[in-house]
């Protein structure tokens, strides 16, 4: 690849400018690029400025790269303006197969030769993506949480046709910019993070089809428990903790029968021996070292600093108890 060192690029550009697509141009103008944006609804560019408008204090205070101004957005009313002096294009059309192929293709025709394209795609394969581009080999998935101003995390894979060197040059540059790039080891729809809380969603969405919860039931579960935990760990580790002082070893053995209980639609494999042992060395890699005593007190300690914040920040109030009619 003979793009621009990724510490070194100057413009972004950003095509589509919605919810993700605003959020990274909102991110790349506090790490003190030039950001080239096109979207063709007429209100997107009003939209995106009363974005920046609302979010640039929060920003200005979480700190901005030298040179970082909003001065530096430009808003284009066609695409290959936009793109046309990019080192990096982020695309973040809607989730629709074709019409992301076909802009992913408008932008491979328009962009400079070794500028690298990065798609913000949920969940569709780079390698049906890129079926339309002259350049594929420059085209990665570069996969954002919402909202890429603030959540750290961006899956980054290739298609087929990808050339490793520019899945490399995306995980350096989202580095430069302040991001945790994770380099996917295969192509898997929805990647990691979407397919893992698209399994939640989807076993959210049928306990309320059937009636087994309400809304409100489901989102207090998840705000005031597990999802506390999260914050700090992923669902691996936090396992690892529910097994004591043996952690995930004995977090499989005390509960590997329940995997065979109806406790989601979602059927779990077989607990072979070597998925346990895959498991009780993934977290000891994961644990790097520490006691389960050690990772026990940092949750504690999170956790007591966490909940300061959630009680600060509540959406919902506790649950007051109902009053007794006999007093
Ligand atoms: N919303 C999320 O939480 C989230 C998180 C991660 C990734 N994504 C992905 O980001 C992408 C954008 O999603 P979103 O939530 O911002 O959607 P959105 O509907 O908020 O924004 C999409 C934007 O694309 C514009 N657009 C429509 N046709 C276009 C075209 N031909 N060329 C360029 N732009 C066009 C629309 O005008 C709109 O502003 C999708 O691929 C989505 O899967 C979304």
């Amino acid at each position: 690849m003979a793009a621009a060192e990724p510490s070194q690029v100057r413009r972004v550009g950003v095509v589509g400018a919605g919810v993700i697509g605003g959020g990274w141009a909102l991110h790349y103008l506090r790490m003190g690029l030039d950001v080239d944006v096109y979207d063709p609804a007429p209100h997107a560019g009003r939209d995106l400025l009363r974005m920046l408008d609302e979010t640039w204090p929060l920003l200005s205070r979480l700190g901005l790269r030298a040179g970082a101004g909003p001065g530096r957005l430009r808003i284009h009313d066609d695409l290959a303006a936009a793109v046309g002096g990019a080192d990096i294009v982020q695309e973040n059309s809607p989730e629709d197969s074709q019409l992301k192929s076909e802009v992913i293709a408008a932008i491979d025709r328009a962009a400079r030769p070794d500028a690298v394209i990065a798609s913000s795609t949920s969940g569709f394969a780079m390698t049906m993506l890129q079926a339309g581009c002259t350049r594929p080999e420059r085209c990665v998935v570069g996969h954002p949480f919402n909202p890429p101003y603030l959540i750290p995390l961006v899956e980054v894979v290739g298609g087929e046709r990808t050339d490793p060197a520019a899945v490399d040059w995306l995980m350096r540059f989202y580095a430069a910019v302040g991001k945790r790039p994770l380099r996917l080891s295969r192509e898997l729809p929805g990647f990691v993070g979407n397919r893992l809380q698209e399994a939640m969603w989807r076993e959210a969405l049928h306990m309320v089809a059937a009636g087994e919860a309400t809304v409100g039931e489901i989102d207090e579960a998840i705000a005031y428990g597990p999802g506390l935990r999260w914050a700090l760990m992923g669902p691996c580790l936090t396992f690892h903790l529910a097994g004591g002082s043996a952690g995930m070893a004995h977090m499989l053995d005390h509960f590997g029968a329940a995997l065979l209980e109806p406790w989601t639609r979602l059927e779990a494999p077989p607990l072979t021996p070597q998925l346990r042992d895959q498991m009780v060395a993934g977290c000891l890699l994961q644990a790097d070292g520490r006691s389960v005593a050690d990772l026990e007190r940092r949750r504690d300690e999170f956790l007591a600093e966490l909940l300061a914040l959630v009680e600060r920040f509540s959406i919902t109030p506790a649950a007051q108890p109902e009053p007794d009619a006999a007093y």
